[in-house]
């Protein structure tokens, strides 16, 4: 499919001061946008980034069908602009589609989209180093319709903003055992836009006590630990680490499996395997749980400095080597200080 490319008038990137960048607020001068109707995608096209004319009975906004994906463009040691594991999330962005009665996007009109348009974007694609273009591609159902049913059209968007760091300083969270972020057989491990919805209350109740994020547990029990607000979790307990599966509530972490499988190639033992809150307890009580980590496109792999488990305030050491070693190992492949051994980074050009 041709992409039809409208280019703004002026670009908006010299206005920006890259050495603070406020997460998730400038946007790149253009957007992708496509159309899903009669049963195909059509009229691919770039435009300048913009707002989109709507239908307030845009049954979206009503019945929840949203859902997207978050990825970034990085710059490697030679200023060539590199994307980590992309199809990884066209994989996911098409589970999560089916998963809530979506369409799927060809393989080919996502990639293509994507380069396109980061390539238009490239002067977008910071240099400095831990910072990059967070990518969001979105999708959303357009029928203007009121009636509880799947919608018939759609619309898929990919955007995005530079960023630098999510996270400042180690984690500070909280064990969750009130409220519930996904059940088996709910939406869990799709990333739906309602999944977000659900933790607000619970996640800013934790913000207000000074926790950055809750690491949430099973529906059932509360007794098995499960994923943060917006990343994945790992805990280095005598040197090997730990993180629950990820079968049936839990988002399939692309940053949570590359650790995983760099960790392997480094000899680091790792145990995917549930994981209780009192194991975590009594590894942190017998001196066991050395370091714990978040994994995600955003937070790259934050450190926790404290978990808050009931009463219980787990103050983990700020020495993290295993989590330095797995965040260095990992940035150095994306950056090409180091071989990119999986072929995970797709280059293209500056
Ligand atoms: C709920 C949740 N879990 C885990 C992750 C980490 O996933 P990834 O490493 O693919 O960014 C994210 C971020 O996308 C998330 O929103």
């Amino acid at each position: 499919m041709t992409i039809a490319v409208e280019r703004c008038n002026a670009s908006r990137v010299t206005d920006v001061d890259f050495n603070n960048i406020p997460f998730g607020r400038i946007f790149a001068d253009h957007m992708f946008e496509v159309d899903f109707l009669n049963g195909t995608w059509q009229n691919p096209r770039i435009r300048p980034y913009g707002n989109l004319s709507l239908s307030p009975a845009l049954s979206c906004m009503h019945y929840g069908q949203a859902i997207f994906e978050g990825m970034k463009a990085q710059r490697n040691s030679h200023g060539e602009i590199i994307l980590f594991r992309p199809r990884e999330n066209w994989k996911r962005l098409n589970f999560s589609a089916r998963r809530m009665q979506m369409p799927e996007i060809p393989e080919d009109l996502f990639m293509d989209a994507l380069i396109s348009w980061v390539k238009l974007d490239h002067n977008w694609v910071p240099t400095s180093k831990g910072s990059a273009l967070y990518i969001r591609p979105l999708m959303i159902a357009t029928d203007d319709y009121l009636g509880v049913k799947a919608s018939t059209t759609y619309k898929f968007l990919i955007y995005g903003c530079p960023v630098s760091s999510y996270y400042t300083e180690p984690l500070r969270i909280r064990v969750e055992e009130t409220y519930v972020r996904a059940a088996k057989g709910g939406v869990g491990e799709a990333k739906a836009a309602g999944n977000y919805a659900a933790s607000m209350f619970p996640a800013s109740r934790a913000q207000s006590e000074g926790f950055h994020q809750l690491l949430w547990t099973d529906a059932v029990e509360h007794r098995f630990i499960e994923e943060l607000g917006t990343s994945n979790f790992f805990a280095v307990v005598n040197g090997e680490l730990y993180t629950p599966e990820t079968e049936g509530t839990i988002l399939r972490g692309i940053t949570r499996d590359s650790v995983i499988q760099v960790a392997r190639q480094q000899n680091i033992p790792v145990h995917v395997q549930p994981i209780t809150t009192d194991q975590l307890k009594d590894w942190f009580d017998h001196g066991e749980l050395t370091e714990a980590f978040a994994t995600g496109t955003a937070a790259t792999i934050a450190p926790i400095g404290i978990i808050q488990f009931r009463e219980q305030i787990m103050n983990l050491s700020p020495s993290n080597p295993i989590t330095t070693k797995l965040h260095s190992t990992l940035d150095d492949m994306k950056t090409g200080k180091q071989p990119d051994i999986f072929s995970w980074n797709v280059e293209i050009g500056r």
